[in-house]
């Protein structure tokens, strides 16, 4: 009998009922004798022992589904270490839940924390397999991961959409988009959608370099400008902050997120009505766009052939266009961030597009 563990950790997104599906029918294809085991809500799911025993069945017409069938929590890796609120060993708990069902492996979908856990879980001795889940596209080790195409999609359709109203007002218009560190997908949403100005939190912006490209637009007779902003977005002089500083400068910051601060500035600045979008969370729901469907039923398939041939311990990557695995250990704890020097930046800028920077 071959036992398999299955939980989804962190934030959500598209893809995530389409790769377990993937690891589901890969295994089917070559044995019937399978246990499924469902982890509820993530990691609590494994420390708490709340799981339901799924078959094939429950794993099919879930394609295009969006969300997750296991449901999911965030369960900070800091925190994994120190006992729960009644003094329960987290650790201990879900070894316990592991060698008490006989699982022979456990299969993790998650991204930057839940990998940071699942290499703890292996190092204690566990057979791990992981699939790289995050709209944020911020896992090391891999080119892509899914729920990032899906997001781009989502977010390049409120940008156009704003294009459109845009044009008819002389205002401008801030859309934020997810990524509190890393900002790939106002990167890509930014350009695909033909954004003026893009700030990301790898490149920090200067608020009179952005009133001057505003007002150079103007100028040109362009009466209104778009800016992709993303979550963690940051001026040059807040990233000369000591990252606690910074922290503290938030959490007393006045504004609900930055793309108010920096409207306030804008409007200062430029005389210009401003206006602000946010699709936060739509950016994580609904169907996966195909992309995605083909690329978690890819390394759904990848996992699967790994546990059919018993090599646990990695993380199962796309690099070149192929499906590959990568030890856990490179990728535990590492982020993937937007290199402001790469190609994309350069051709970006050529084509007029501001990083508020310069
Ligand atoms: O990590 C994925 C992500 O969607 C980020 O882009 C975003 O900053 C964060 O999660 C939002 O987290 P939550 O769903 O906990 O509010």
């Amino acid at each position: 009998m071959l036992r398999i563990g299955m939980l989804t950790s962190g934030g959500d997104c598209q893809a995530l009922n389409a790769a377990m599906r993937g690891v589901v029918k890969g295994i089917y294809s070559k044995r019937d004798d399978v246990e499924i085991y469902g982890f509820q809500d993530g990691y609590k799911g494994l420390i708490y022992a709340n799981f339901s025993m799924l078959t094939a069945k429950d794993f099919s017409g879930i394609l295009t589904r969006g969300g997750t069938i296991l449901g999911t929590s965030r369960q900070p890796f800091k925190l994994m270490r120190l006992p729960d609120e009644n003094g329960l060993d987290k650790v201990a708990a879900m070894k316990h839940t592991y060698h008490k069902l006989s699982l022979d492996c456990l299969v993790i979908l998650g991204g930057n924390g839940t990998h940071k856990t699942a290499n703890l879980l292996r190092e204690e001795g566990l057979n791990v397999i992981t699939l790289p889940k995050t709209i944020d596209n911020d896992l090391w080790g891999t080119e892509m991961t899914f729920g990032f195409q899906s997001a781009v999609d989502i977010a390049t359709d409120t940008i156009d959409r704003i294009h459109t109203t845009a044009t008819s007002h002389s205002r401008v218009f801030i859309i934020e988009v997810m990524g509190h560190k890393v900002g790939h997908v106002t990167l890509h949403a930014g350009v695909a959608g033909g954004a003026d100005i893009i700030l990301l939190p790898e490149i920090p912006y200067d608020i009179d370099v952005i009133a001057d490209v505003i007002r150079k637009r103007s100028d040109a007779g362009k009466s209104f400008t778009i800016l992709a902003v993303a979550e963690g977005a940051i001026s040059k002089a807040d990233a000369q902050l000591k990252k606690k500083e910074y922290k503290e400068k938030v959490q007393k910051r006045k504004y609900p997120s930055i793309a108010y601060e920096l409207a306030e500035q804008i409007q200062e600045k430029t005389n210009k009505e401003v206006r602000i979008t946010v699709p936060g969370h739509t950016q994580r729901g609904g169907s996966p766009c195909p992309y995605d469907r083909v690329f978690s039923t890819r390394v759904g398939a990848k996992a699967a052939e790994l546990i059919l041939n018993q090599e646990y311990g990695y993380m199962v990557a796309m690099r070149g266009g192929e499906t590959v695995k990568v030890p856990l250990e490179e990728v535990a704890g590492k982020l993937k961030y937007v290199d402001p020097n790469c190609s994309l930046i350069r051709e970006a800028r050529m084509v007029g597009i501001s990083f508020g920077d310069e």
